[in-house]
């Protein structure tokens, strides 16, 4: 099942072929743990994604969404203004690597908790409808432009180019890509009250119903009377880009608690827009990895456009 890496090697990260991904070698027995013993609450959340496709933002704004009772967005004291979403909500698979699962059980419900693994390799429990998932995802050419500046901040002679080569030909961490989010595409279009499919691009558009349908689908609508008060708003202001880059935890050179905790903070709050690809790749670049994830998605609903 596990492979070694037989083509480029990833200058980065040793990987292996797991299940038909890609994965960094530390995640894997964190994963086969994880899909062993992970036992799902009914009202448990998995925030999955990709890689640099909008992870940190999606963690802020379900947890601010699942936590307003105890800690109502407007409020000075809220969690995010002094931790980094990555403290908020733990990567699942690396606390079934380091042991600590009991830190999940004292998680208060509904549990929040994330992953970039695919859906094909989440627990089975999890994939036969035993919690809720939300995938988001991004246009692939703006996540290889975020994934080289954020392993830059590791390597700074990483080339961009190098970088765009190993995500077109699926050798980089999680990957390949495409496949990564057709596994939760069809999941969502198998069962959609147990998965919901969120793009980064809509994020931007329209935060607010975004942090609507996320509320909805983990079971706490918003009241009217929350409406009223404007507590929507105030998640999406809470989590917005300027807010969450300008703290200073996210300023903080140190790292976050779990899988990263060697990059710094701030290396999670760069840009935050769509369409950064335009100043890094050439139009024969975007044309080339445009046509292989269209290729690759046809047949789905599915675009980046
Ligand atoms: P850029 O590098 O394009 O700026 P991940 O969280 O999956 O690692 O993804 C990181 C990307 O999400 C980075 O993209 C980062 O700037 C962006 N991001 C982080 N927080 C955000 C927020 N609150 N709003 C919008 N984008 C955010």
């Amino acid at each position: 099942l596990v492979a070694a890496l037989p083509r480029r090697q990833q200058s980065i990260l040793e990987l292996r072929l797991y299940q038909g991904f890609w994965l960094p070698e530390h995640w894997v027995p964190g994963t086969i743990v994880f899909q062993r013993r992970f036992a799902p609450r009914p009202d448990d959340v998995v925030l999955a994604s990709y890689p640099k496709c909008g992870t940190t933002w999606l963690k802020a704004l379900a947890f601010a969404a699942a936590a307003r009772g105890a800690h109502p967005p407007a409020g000075a004291g809220h969690p995010l203004r002094r931790l980094n979403p990555h403290d908020c909500v733990p990567f699942v698979d690396e606390i079934f690597a380091s042991g600590e699962e009991a830190k999940l059980d004292a998680l208060p419900s509904p549990r929040l908790m994330n992953t970039h693994l695919p859906y094909t390799l989440l627990p089975a429990p999890v994939t036969g409808g035993g919690c809720r998932v939300v995938y988001v995802c991004r246009d692939p050419k703006d996540m290889v432009v975020s994934l080289w500046h954020f392993l830059r901040r590791a390597k700074p002679d990483l080339s961009f180019d190098e970088t765009f080569e190993s995500v077109c030909d699926g050798t980089v961490a999680a990957g390949p890509v495409w496949d990564h989010v057709l596994s939760y595409w069809r999941a969502r279009v198998a069962r959609p009250d147990r998965v919901l499919f969120i793009k980064y691009e809509d994020l931007l558009r329209d935060a607010g119903a975004n942090v609507r349908r996320l509320a909805e689908f983990m079971g706490r609508p918003f009241t009217a009377a929350e409406e009223a008060a404007g507590d929507v708003e105030a998640v999406v202001d809470l989590c917005s880009f300027d807010k969450m880059k300008g703290l200073e935890v996210n300023k903080a050179a140190s790292g976050t608690a779990g899988r990263y905790r060697a990059m710094p903070r701030d290396a999670f709050f760069r840009k935050g827009v769509a369409g950064d690809w335009a100043n890094h790749m050439t139009p024969e670049m975007a044309a080339r990895l445009d046509g292989i994830v269209r290729e690759k998605l046809q047949g789905t609903k599915l675009d980046f456009a």
